[in-house]
């Protein structure tokens, strides 16, 4: 049987850091709201020559760099991003001319937002196992900080930018276990970047990220209760077995619920939420990168991946690292 198994993992944040306190000079919040109710305390913040492509390719190199292998290895990329370099060529395009490896298929998944990394994960996994490539490059990489409407509170609090990648290479032992990804459209509405193609643009608001925030926020709790259980049994596993939980970093409160329905402490949850935001379909990587740096990840641990995001699509990556 053959697996997919994390072979080097990368990351990029820019340098720029923009704390709650300066918030508090751009709109009508405080940094203790922002903390009690999201456990952000700072993101970073790409500067204006940078791009989901720039980072994209930085966290692509260290990730390489760390798997040992040169771009010429590489079977597939794919970018998870809702922020991309263009409509099209994709961003995984651009990326793979400045790693100078034309042949190879390269997309970017742009639709499933803050589960978009857990998506080209799996598809990824599913090119490996099936023998058609033996190595990919996934990236999420973001730059949500020029799609969120800096007057809205409600929403400008919470955002980051960043890049993390991984490289996952074919192996005899077991690596990625399962993929789950789920979607309900019925819930289009909740968070969405109205901007459109496909028409005229009627207002500049939808420009703009738009989200009901504690409508998703008792969603996401009840969906990835659910996706957790689904995972589990899917894979004869228990509760106990899972060693690290790698979430999309959204709120610190969602984490902290799915840290309890999975009996797992907080030091068993990657973090990266209070120093990034939400960094979307990055903060995935972002986070499984710095566990794995701090030397907390271990090889042959137990790993739990999960996102959600607009669409609303979700979905799980159950990993033996
Ligand atoms: N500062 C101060 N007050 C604020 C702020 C702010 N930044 N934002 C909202 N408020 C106010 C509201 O106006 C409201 O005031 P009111 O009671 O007078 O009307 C009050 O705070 C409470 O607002 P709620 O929206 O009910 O606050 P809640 O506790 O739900 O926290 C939050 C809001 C942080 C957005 C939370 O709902 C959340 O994290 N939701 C999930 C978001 C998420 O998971 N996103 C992930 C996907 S992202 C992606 O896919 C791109």
């Amino acid at each position: 049987m053959v697996y997919s198994k994390i072979i080097g993992t990368g990351s990029y944040l820019p340098e720029k850091i923009l704390t709650n306190a300066d918030i508090e000079k751009i709109v009508e919040t405080s940094n203790e709201w922002i903390i009690e109710r999201t456990g952000i305390h700072r993101r970073h913040i790409a500067a204006e020559h940078e791009t989901s492509l720039t980072m994209a390719e930085k966290a692509a190199r260290e990730a390489m760099a760390d798997a040992g292998i040169v771009p010429a290895d590489i079977g597939m990329i794919i970018i998870a991003t809702t922020t991309p370099e263009k409509m099209f060529p994709s961003t995984a395009c651009h990326l793979q001319e400045r790693l100078g490896i034309a042949g190879c298929p390269a997309f970017d998944l742009n639709s499933a937002a803050c589960a978009g990394f857990v998506y080209a994960l799996s598809i990824a996994d599913q090119y490996i196992k099936s023998g058609a490539i033996k190595t990919a490059l996934v990236i999420g990489s973001e730059v949500m900080s020029r799609v969120v409407d800096w007057t809205d509170r409600t929403t400008c609090v919470l955002f980051g930018d960043g890049a993390g990648a991984v490289v996952i290479g074919a192996s005899d032992e077991p690596g990625i276990l399962s993929t789950h990804l789920h979607a309900d459209g019925t819930h289009k509405d909740v968070l969405s970047l109205p901007v459109s193609i496909g028409k005229p643009m009627e207002v500049e608001e939808e420009l703009f990220i738009k989200m009901t925030g504690n409508q998703l926020f008792k969603l996401a709790v009840n969906i990835l209760g659910n996706l957790f259980d689904e995972t589990l049994k899917a894979n004869g596993l228990q509760r106990s077995d899972i060693d690290w939980l790698v979430p999309h970093q959204a709120n610190i409160r969602i984490i902290q619920a799915m840290a309890k329905k999975l009996d797992l402490p907080m030091e068993r949850v990657a973090l990266t939420l209070e120093d990034q935001g939400n960094t979307s379909s990055a903060s995935i990587p972002l986070a499984l990168d710095k566990a794995i740096r701090d030397g907390k990840i271990k090889r042959g641990e137990m790993l739990l991946l999960e996102g959600f995001g607009g669409g609303l699509a979700w979905g799980s990556a159950l990993i033996k690292y």
